[in-house]
């Protein structure tokens, strides 16, 4: 049986990085398997975060996903603290989990940066919640984008230890499925600012990513002013070699077209950015521009995107429920 379970924090708003790192992979699962879709707002706290921003940004979320093509009919959508088992089971696999694993884990180093001491408690253990939302399902199949990588397998180390220390045959080990920007999905979207770092919510520069909710012109003035190197483009991918810049939006355009990198070559080496980047604007537009409508009209109606997270977390609820309950007897906290 295959379940596929994945995440997303609902701070700042979706950009391409996420859409084709991840949404893309989410939407087009939905249709060939059972999926569960989790807002994961006791993530978002494990940085200060002011309540109505957060619930701003739960809303801004639900619509984004929704306008991407989440489908709430098929897959469960929901936000994480509205289904107790993932706060619950987290306990428990703190308990397997160790020390030594999670002092490995660079996005905590990358997030705490040098004011470590400062650093929420939630913060350092965040992977190990991420482990119990993935487990509470016994989910087989996880999208992320490839930074995510080291926290999968860490889910993995806890339900491979946890199985073994209780003699049970619980958590099915989960399966990353990493997205990405090519037709093979793998390689990120960087930041349109510098070809080194990924696209990200937090970078200070907006001119260095493509929100969600950008509109056609916003769009077209960022790929048109998008850093690159004096050089026309290569025919081959080889030549894309220290060009991160090139190679980034080379890598935009075969993922947005559903092409391999070497076809979009073949059709643009020896040209300039001149006349690639409104090729490239006039892509990008045209799938987001119809996800931009949408999610302004479905963002004005708040109690509907409300009412349709509840919904899932019933559904959610009803799937993790019983399986916590597994976990509960497993360690000896309920009887068998
Ligand atoms: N940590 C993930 C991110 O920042 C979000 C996330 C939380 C997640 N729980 C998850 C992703 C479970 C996959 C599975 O992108």
């Amino acid at each position: 049986m295959t379940r596929v379970f994945s995440g997303i924090q609902p701070t700042g708003n979706l950009h391409l990085g996420n859409y084709l790192g991840a949404i893309r992979n989410w939407v087009a699962m939905q249709d060939h398997y059972e999926c569960v879709y989790c807002i994961v707002d006791l993530h978002a706290i494990t940085v200060s975060q002011a309540p109505a921003a957060l619930r701003d940004g739960m809303r801004d979320m639900t619509a984004a996903l929704l306008a991407s093509g989440v489908d709430p009919d098929r897959a469960v959508l929901f936000n994480q603290s509205r289904v107790p088992a993932h706060a619950e089971l987290a306990w428990i696999l703190m308990c397997t989990a160790r020390v030594g694993w999670l002092n490995r884990m660079t996005q905590f180093k990358d997030k705490a940066g040098k004011d470590r001491e400062g650093a929420s408690v939630g913060l350092y253990t965040y992977p190990v919640l991420q482990a119990a939302d993935i487990l509470a399902y016994k989910a087989t199949h996880v999208p992320v984008g490839d930074d995510q990588k080291q926290h999968l397998e860490l889910a993995r180390d806890i339900a491979i230890k946890f199985n073994a220390d209780y003699a049970v045959n619980l958590f099915p080990i989960p399966e990353p499925v990493i997205g990405g920007t090519d037709a093979h999905g793998t390689a990120r979207v960087m930041s349109l600012r510098d070809g080194t770092a990924k696209m990200s919510k937090s970078d200070p520069s907006d001119m260095s990513r493509i929100n969600l909710t950008d509109d056609a012109e916003a769009i077209a003035n960022k790929i048109k002013r998008a850093k690159t190197d004096p050089e026309p483009l290569p025919s081959e991918a080889a030549g894309l070699a220290g060009r991160p810049e090139a190679r980034n939006l080379v890598g935009l355009y075969a993922a947005l077209a559903g092409e391999k990198i070497a076809d979009v070559l073949t059709r643009f080496g020896g040209q300039g950015f001149g006349t690639f980047k409104p090729a490239l604007a006039e892509l990008t537009v045209a799938t987001l521009a119809p996800i931009n409508t949408e999610y302004v009209h479905l963002r004005r109606d708040v109690a509907s995107l409300d009412a349709v997270l509840a919904a899932g977390a019933v559904r959610a609820n009803a799937i993790a429920a019983p399986i916590l309950a597994e976990a509960q007897r497993a360690v000896g906290f309920i009887g068998v």
